[in-house]
């Protein structure tokens, strides 16, 4: 989808301004929810290496202090393969589509089921 696509531009686009002074490794993360209200986000590392957080939660987090709640996030764009942690809260917030960059260059659009099966549920 066009509009998929040019979500990943944007991410790509935001990614230039992750902190990441320790990894060098940018992360950007837009998401849109389903009434047109979209959200970016970076990664943002610490000097306690653990502390860091990664861009996607910074978008979801930024849309939550909006009020955004699960199930109205339409499409979430980053500019890598999310990690384990990530994948987890896809399936928190309900996102109907993840597009994102893989490590070898290809773009891929992916649920939060494909992503993490069988996932915990509380
Ligand atoms: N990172 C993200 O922002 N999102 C992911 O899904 C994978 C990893 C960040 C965390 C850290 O700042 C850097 O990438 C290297 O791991």
């Amino acid at each position: 989808m066009d509009a998929d696509r040019e979500l990943l531009d944007r991410a790509e686009a935001v990614a230039a301004r992750a902190y990441a002074p320790y990894s060098q490794f940018r992360v950007g993360c837009v998401v849109r929810t389903r009434d047109g209200r979209v959200f970016e986000g970076v990664n943002v590392e610490n000097a306690a290496y653990p502390l860091g957080i990664c861009a996607e939660k910074t978008a979801l987090g930024t849309a939550a202090s909006a009020g955004v709640r699960p199930g109205e996030v339409e499409v979430l764009a980053v500019n890598a393969s999310p990690c384990g942690g990530c994948r987890q809260w896809f399936h928190e917030f309900g996102i109907e589509r993840i597009v994102y960059r893989r490590a070898d260059g290809g773009v891929a659009v992916a649920t939060p089921d494909d992503l993490l099966p069988d996932t915990f549920v509380l």
